[in-house]
């Protein structure tokens, strides 16, 4: 993810925002750069790459003078990793230089306005047309900078947190945010804004938290902060007692639980660029509705969890567009000679873009003829490059090995393609569509919701670490579901788990379940309640411990369960978003309570690059 920092005051910049950004690398950044006003005019350098090939281009930012800058870590969103990419970004006359961090959603339609007024771009990247529609306004009112920043801030949908230059303010730094995080450090030395505490922690621990639209202009001597109408506000500092340690994970004991914490965030930024006027548009679909109507297969490709999303998108996809997919790991499929059709589309899913077994199964669809659509969180990865086209999840960059919030995102990737295959397949119409969009917008809130719990279950979790075994169980969906929880228990606490199709378990499974074992039953899906609550009443019966995870609704199953845990309403077709939270918690709290190493597990890697 993105990180940027700012500095004003006595001391050389260069150096402050080089260290700054160093403190930000464990976000994950894939170029850096940084503007430096000299005295004269704002200088900027950046590269792909490394921070220290930043460094050794500025000698440790001494060939950089001026106390005064803006620096920046790039995680690609927007345009590949790239030196023109980098930020920080200028308007054309250099006098205004932009970092940002988030993804502003409408920016293609800003651009193109910009373009007919004249304005040239250099970059792919979204954050440019914020330089150059600051320029456009301070144009109007050069004498009012906050202003602009506050009319630039009205024409922005999505994300951000930016910090500023204007040439003409050379002794100030500017800074705003909405839903990316921003805070501003207050030094004897001089003044600072950050992405995150840990790049101010060596200078102060005064810290404000800025919130969602207001504005921030920092100079050597003061701090000064207002609204987005431009009226000065009070906030109040806090003292942060953290460590560094403790710092970089946003105060959570793990990356896990910070990334768990952040999917109603992913989960938004994820949906809300593509939904425009109340329709769900896929702008990076380059696929006509002919050619999307053409299509009379799926196959969907992908490893461990990316896979799980597979198998529970399936149900989703017949379903909702009736035609058939089928799902395959990577490793297997790669290896099967696989029978393609003309007119099939294959989703390679992943996370990193770089799984050796997903990178050749999508190198064998296409050397098949196949149209190949990448379901990809790292821009500019292998998968992202060699894919036909590329649907970018929006989870930024996930650092647990354990993945969470990179799958809560390829879920709502896949759900949106859902929906749009299945409108232009005539399967459902605009009211259809509507109250899908409609449900997937409540999704962040009610992801809150159930993170709220997590109280009760660390309690619940504690009293799992010794156990042997788990199963969880579920029919449909449901059974997608289980999957994964069992392999986010088994991955990080060691516990061995597996999942079982509800209707499956009589046929061997069964004998494994004796007294106190624990069964994680899911029944989310209402056309197969009944079925799984028998399912549950055949473990109980040999004395399993039930812990089942279901929709308000269903209270009686209190009658036969042990613990439950309840999910708010939703379209059954998206459960799995909501189901998935308690359960990820779960195993992060029976992981924890074990003193396993939960962001690195055992023998696990985050990118599978060999096979
Ligand atoms: C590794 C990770 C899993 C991930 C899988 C696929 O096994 O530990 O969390 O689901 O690879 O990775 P990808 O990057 O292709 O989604």
């Amino acid at each position: 993810m993105c990180g940027i920092v700012g500095y004003v005051g006595k001391s050389q910049a260069a150096p402050i925002l080089l260290d700054g950004l160093a403190k930000l690398e464990y976000r994950g950044y894939d170029s850096s750069g940084i503007a430096v006003f000299d005295g004269d005019e704002i200088q900027i350098k950046k590269s792909k790459g490394r921070l220290k090939v930043l460094s050794e281009m500025t000698h440790d930012g001494a060939t950089m003078p001026g106390t005064l800058g803006i620096g920046h870590t790039r995680w690609a969103t927007h345009g590949e990793p790239s030196d023109v990419n980098a930020h920080p970004h200028f308007s054309s006359d250099r006098r205004i230089a932009v970092v940002h961090n988030g993804i502003i959603e409408n920016y293609l339609k800003i651009k193109n306005r910009l373009i007919k007024k004249g304005y040239e771009f250099v970059s792919e990247t979204d954050t440019e047309v914020v330089a150059h529609l600051l320029d456009y306004y301070y144009k109007k009112a050069p004498d009012k900078p906050l202003d602009a920043i506050a009319k630039v801030m009205r024409r922005l949908d999505g994300s951000y947190a930016l910090g500023i230059l204007f040439a003409d303010y050379p002794d100030k730094v500017f800074a705003v945010r909405k839903d990316s995080p921003l805070i501003v450090g207050r030094s004897k030395d001089g003044n600072l804004i950050a992405s995150d505490v840990p790049a101010v922690l060596k200078y102060t621990r005064d810290v404000y938290f800025i919130q969602n639209e207001e504005i921030v202009e920092l100079s050597e001597e003061e701090i000064l902060f207002y609204n987005s109408d431009c009226e000065p506000i009070e906030k109040e500092s806090k003292y942060i007692d953290w460590d560094e340690n403790a710092a970089e994970k946003g105060g959570y004991e793990h990356f896990m639980l910070k990334e768990i914490y952040e999917q109603p965030k992913t989960v938004r930024d994820t949906f809300m660029p593509r939904i425009k006027d109340g329709r769900v548009e896929i702008e990076e679909l380059d696929m006509t509705d002919d050619q999307i109507r053409e299509i009379d297969r799926i196959r969907i490709v992908a490893c461990g969890s990316a896979y799980h999303v597979g198998v529970s998108v399936k149900y989703i996809f017949e379903g909702m567009v009736r035609i058939p997919v089928e799902v395959d790991a990577a490793s297997e499929f790669r290896y099967r000679n696989p029978i393609l059709g003309e007119h099939e589309l294959v989703i390679i899913i992943s996370q990193s873009g770089e799984t050796a077994d997903s990178l050749a199964a999508l190198r064998e669809a296409k050397a098949r003829g196949c149209r190949v659509l990448g379901i990809v969180n790292v821009v500019g990865s292998s998968i992202a490059r060699e894919a036909d086209q590329v649907m970018y999840t929006w989870a930024g960059p996930e650092i647990a090995v354990a993945t969470t919030k990179a799958y809560s995102a390829q879920l709502i990737a896949m759900y949106l393609l859902a929906i749009k295959f299945a409108y232009v397949h005539g399967r459902i119409d605009d009211a259809q569509m509507a109250s899908y969009i409609n449900d997937l917008q409540k999704l962040p809130d009610q992801i809150e919701l159930l993170l709220n719990n997590k109280g009760r279950l660390q309690k619940f979790a504690n009293r799992y670490i010794a156990a042997k075994d788990v199963f969880f169980i579920g029919r449909g969906l449901d059974y997608a579901i289980s999957m994964e929880a069992s392999l986010k228990l088994k991955e990080i606490s060691y516990i061995h788990s597996d999942a079982y199709a509800g209707g499956e378990l009589k046929h061997g499974t069964i004998s494994l379940i004796e007294e106190g074992k624990l069964v994680g039953a899911i029944l989310t899906q209402p056309d197969l309640y009944k079925k799984t609550m028998s399912n549950i009443v055949e473990v109980r019966t040999r004395g399993a411990f039930i812990l089942a995870v279901t929709n308000e609704e269903n209270v009686e199953i209190e009658k036969v369960a042990d613990y439950v845990i309840y999910i708010p309403q939703t379209n059954p077709w998206f459960a799995n978003s909501l189901a998935i939270i308690p359960l990820q918690l779960f195993a992060y709290y029976v992981a924890v309570g074990k003193g396993c190493d939960v962001d690195k597990p055992r023998n696990l890697a985050k990118s599978v690059t060999v096979e």
